[in-house]
């Protein structure tokens, strides 16, 4: 929402809300100065590199038949997902963007466990299942800020856990998880309770086909792996997801979500899903995009991981919120994390060139301030 509809869309509430004699009040004080625009949205994870051509074509085509709902275009995605995926179709279960499966399953599986994750970690879906009544049990990642796998694996023993999330390569790290520990933590792991492995970022690192873990689900481990549309393939607007799991995982979700899909989504991921043409073009410009928030960094002074993401992880070397608001109020939006030990660090999205140059602009008075 920009900042005009916030605006308008806080008096209407407001007016709504207060008494007449208080709002009579309300219109004496002195308005506050309106927020800083926002130049440099660096918040984000979405890729501005956007839909491939193929995917915004199926998009506005799938616009003439919106009178009717979708459905008929669930099966065939799932149909390609599966071929591609060399899974069966009850394998692959469709969602509102990942963010729905990694939500409803840990509410569901909280029913057995608190669910076990890293911190920091993609939190949000986590936290909507604590909403939901579940109990979550964080891990801190190690002192290489690694997801410490066995740290994980002895907790969720010793708390019984519902299930294990693992965000691979995780968010806002950046780090990627050696592939092979990751898989003999999964097999061990997913024999007392299933793994969520969210690979929302995976095609972007170097071989996404030995990173993944849905070797895992093929030869039947209760493995969950979400992938989405939103990151790599630039359609986070169109809001569509999948898990691939075992199909009484798939079952579950099914019957938690309550509505269908949007026709212009699921046209777009069909016309898209295994690009390799436009996956080279979009890795490329998010690899341009970080190694360029990597040099800012290193002209200034500040430490960052090496990100296998949409983002960088880097150390300002001063109260993260303090620094944030800093950089607000010149223009720059970042990212941080509610981790007892990272107070310092923000994570700087790759959002688009000419945000990045503005970033660059602006950091080394914002360290000074
Ligand atoms: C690690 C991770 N997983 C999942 C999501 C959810 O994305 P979506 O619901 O758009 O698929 C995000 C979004 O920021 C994310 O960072």
């Amino acid at each position: 929402m920009d900042a005009t509809r916030r605006e308008a869309f806080g008096l209407l509430i407001g007016s709504a809300a207060l008494a007449p004699g208080i709002a009579a009040a309300a219109d004496t004080s002195v308005d506050p100065a309106p927020p800083p625009a926002i130049r440099a949205h660096l918040g984000v994870t979405e890729n501005p590199f956007g839909p491939s051509p193929a995917a915004r074509k199926a998009a506005m085509k799938a616009l003439d038949e919106t009178p009717y709902y979708a459905w008929a275009l669930e099966p065939p995605l799932v149909a390609l997902i599966a071929k591609r995926d060399q899974v069966r179709p009850e394998q692959v279960g469709l969602c509102n963007g990942s963010l729905e499966a990694l939500s409803l399953l840990p509410t569901a599986f909280s029913k057995a466990g608190p669910i076990v994750a890293a911190v920091p970690t993609y939190a949000t879906p986590l936290l909507y299942a604590e909403r939901q009544g579940a109990r979550l049990d964080w891990v801190p990642v190690g002192a290489d800020q690694q997801i410490d796998l066995a740290a994980l694996a002895a907790r969720a023993k010793a708390v019984g856990a519902g299930a294990v999330y693992i965000c691979n390569p995780n968010n806002p790290t950046g780090l990627l998880l050696d592939a092979d520990a990751l898989r003999a933590f999964c097999v061990e792991m997913s024999k007392t309770c299933p793994v969520i492995v969210d690979e929302a970022y995976i095609e972007i690192s170097p071989d996404p086909e030995r990173n993944s873990m849905m070797d895992l689900v093929r030869a039947g481990h209760d493995v969950i792996v979400a992938r989405t549309f939103s990151k790599v393939y630039g359609m986070a607007g169109l809001r569509v997801g999948f898990i691939v799991a075992r199909p009484d995982r798939v079952k579950t979700l099914k019957s938690m979500i309550p509505t269908h899909k949007g026709r212009p989504g699921l046209a777009a991921a069909a016309a898209c899903y295994g690009d390799a043409t436009y996956l080279a073009g979009a890795k490329a410009y998010l690899e341009g995009c970080r190694a360029r928030i990597y040099a800012i960094c290193k002209a200034n002074g500040l430490n960052s991981l090496p990100s296998h993401g949409t983002y960088v992880f880097v150390d300002s070397g001063r109260p993260n919120l303090t620094f944030q608001k800093t950089l607000a109020s010149m223009g720059v939006e970042v990212r941080v994390f509610d981790s007892p030990a990272h107070p310092t660090w923000i994570r700087v999205g790759t959002a688009s060139p000419a945000e990045l140059d503005y970033f660059a602009q602006v950091l080394p008075k914002a360290l000074k301030a």
